[in-house]
């Protein structure tokens, strides 16, 4: 196994969409930020330097972290920030993990412009489940706005109000042809007729699920969130933020240029998103050359309607794992998240210009009523391991305090979120499950749920409120897919297990960034087990702190 060094200077970097130029955080002055290619089982060691004027952290989305809880970045959970002019060296081995990962800033909406690719390939002299693709493409899908991303959130944290959508969607950072003074920068991916290629999707974008598709060309899909799973054929991908999906396309069609092309699943009624369509090119190295002066336009696939959920369920219920895995049986911990938006009353005295979402009031969001307050004076992390206290308390709750028709039409006035930087304690090795259940109060809506530190089985989703007397039945024990971020159907449910087997604390998440703005998120501190191999490692010398 190799050690692979990085230095991520992240820099204030003129960046040039949409015929305006703007100042935007990068990595190295790229945006997307570096690719970095390893192989499963070596080590990373990235120093990153802040010259920007804003707190950063850098978080390593779906790495597993195992006893290296210190490098996985979440600002204020794992680490604090690095502050301007400071420097921070993440380091952690990748283990059992093979595919496509990402890494972002985890600090306030940074990730906007500060993100790029984590490819793991096999072990050295190991190689893929399925045949060897001729190339590979990684295509980062993402969001731009022409104003600076922190401007848009902080105005919206003053106001109270939902954020301005973006102004376009991105492939690789460009919004490509469809969107103006975009054509001449539009990503080209280019093939020969007959190879097969393996393209691997990351869903970079803050706050949008997104479909893709490639005009008359079936995707084989063959991972997720860098693990391998069953093989399946559709003509359609839809990723919430933070998921990953590898697929495998074949060149078998007349040599042409294709459009692959992305734009919203937007399920929350009445909600505004951005309603754009970003594309890049799939190029036939054969293809016709157009006449001079004249351009062919590349062939347009026929993208799903935004609301189109069927589509949407159809494809995220489609994962199977490779083969039969041992689900882990004994629960210790059976858990019921209510998962969504609410609105909370104007604070009293509070002047009108800071209430100014529906009817004077604030949003919200949360998990079983508890919106999540990050501490400041420390990480949760470095709280936990010195025992500081007064930081944060263990008593997020296992059920709802309320129970009531979770995707009916009820009264706002049941589920005002309170603020709280509450936690929920597992001992090493406990197996935890939990019923991820949305709400539609506001609104209900997709959410992508993310667990750092953890990848967890998938056993079941469905629509409606859970019922364990019936839905119980339709757990997938056999071979349901290993994922890090699970799409929690609109007015549904998704059932998520796994072992607590790395110490730490681990935050579990929306991963719309404007929903851990209102606070749907929430925290496992796991402990330390028995000897050396189930314990945190100590902080490194250079941890930032608060
Ligand atoms: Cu992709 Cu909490 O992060």
């Amino acid at each position: 196994a190799k050690v692979h060094y990085h230095d991520f200077v992240v820099q204030a970097t003129p960046v040039k969409r949409l015929c305006k130029t703007r100042s935007a955080i990068t990595v190295n002055g790229m945006y997307p930020g570096p690719t970095l290619e390893v192989n499963n089982g070596d080590t990373l060691v990235v120093n990153v330097v802040n010259r920007a004027r804003y707190n950063v952290t850098i978080h390593w989305h779906g790495v597993r972290q195992i006893r290296t809880g210190w490098a996985d970045g979440p600002e204020f959970v794992t680490q604090c920030p690095i502050r301007p002019g400071g420097t921070y060296t993440y380091r952690f081995t990748i283990q059992g993990q093979e595919g496509t990962l990402w890494w972002h800033a985890h600090s306030s909406w940074l990730r906007a412009t500060v993100y790029g690719a984590l490819i793991i390939h096999p072990k050295e002299g190991a190689s893929y489940p399925f045949p060897k693709p001729k190339r590979e493409t990684a295509l980062l899908l993402g969001e731009w706005w022409n104003a600076d991303p922190i401007d848009v959130v902080r105005q919206a944290t003053r106001t109270g109000a939902a954020p301005n959508v973006s102004d376009a969607y991105t492939i690789n950072g460009q919004p490509g042809d469809l969107y103006n003074c975009s054509s001449k920068e539009t990503i080209i991916v280019p093939v020969d007729s007959g190879e097969t290629n393996l393209l691997r999707v990351v869903n970079a974008a803050l706050n949008q699920q997104l479909f893709l598709k490639v005009a008359n060309h079936k995707l084989m899909v063959v991972g997720a969130d860098a693990s391998y799973v069953k093989p399946f054929i559709t003509s359609v991908l839809m990723l919430g933020p933070g998921q990953t999906t590898d697929v495998l396309i074949t060149a078998d069609q007349p040599p042409a240029r294709y459009y692959i092309a992305a734009q919203a699943y937007a399920s929350a009624q009445g909600a505004p998103f951005d309603n754009t369509t970003t594309t890049a090119i799939l190029e036939y190295k054969s293809a016709p050359c157009p006449a001079k002066g004249l351009t062919i336009k590349p062939v347009m696939p026929t993208m799903p309607a935004f609301n189109d959920t069927a589509t949407a369920t159809a494809f995220t219920t489609s994962f199977r794992s490779p083969r039969q895995v041992k689900v882990p049986t004994d629960i210790d911990h059976n858990l019921f998240f209510a998962v969504g938006l609410g609105l909370n009353n104007c604070p009293p005295g509070a002047s009108n210009s800071s209430c100014q979402g529906p009817n004077g009031t604030r949003f919200a969001a949360s998990m079983n009523n508890v919106s999540f307050v990050l501490p400041s004076s420390f990480s949760l992390l470095q709280a936990h391991q010195l025992r500081v206290p007064g930081v944060f308390t263990t008593d997020f709750p296992a059920n709802p305090p309320v129970q009531f028709d979770y995707t009916g039409n009820v009264s706002q006035s049941l589920w005002q979120p309170v603020p709280g930087t509450k936690l929920y304690k597992l001992k090493y090795g406990e197996t935890v499950q939990v019923v991820l259940q949305g709400t539609s109060i506001f609104t209900a809506e997709n959410h992508p749920i993310h667990l750092h530190g953890y990848d967890f089985y998938i056993l079941a989703e469905g629509f409606g409120n859970f019922n364990p007397s019936t839905d119980t039945a339709k757990f997938n024990l056999v071979d349901p897919p290993l994922r890090n971020t699970a799409s929690l159907p609109v007015g549904g449910w998704t059932v998520i297990r796994f072992v607590a087997d790395n110490p730490g604390v681990w935050l579990l998440h929306c991963h719309l960034d404007v929903h851990i703005t209102w606070g749907l998120a929430m925290a496992f501190v796991v402990e330390n087990g028995i000897g050396e191999l189930q314990t945190l490692e100590e902080p490194p010398a250079d941890l930032p702190l608060c």
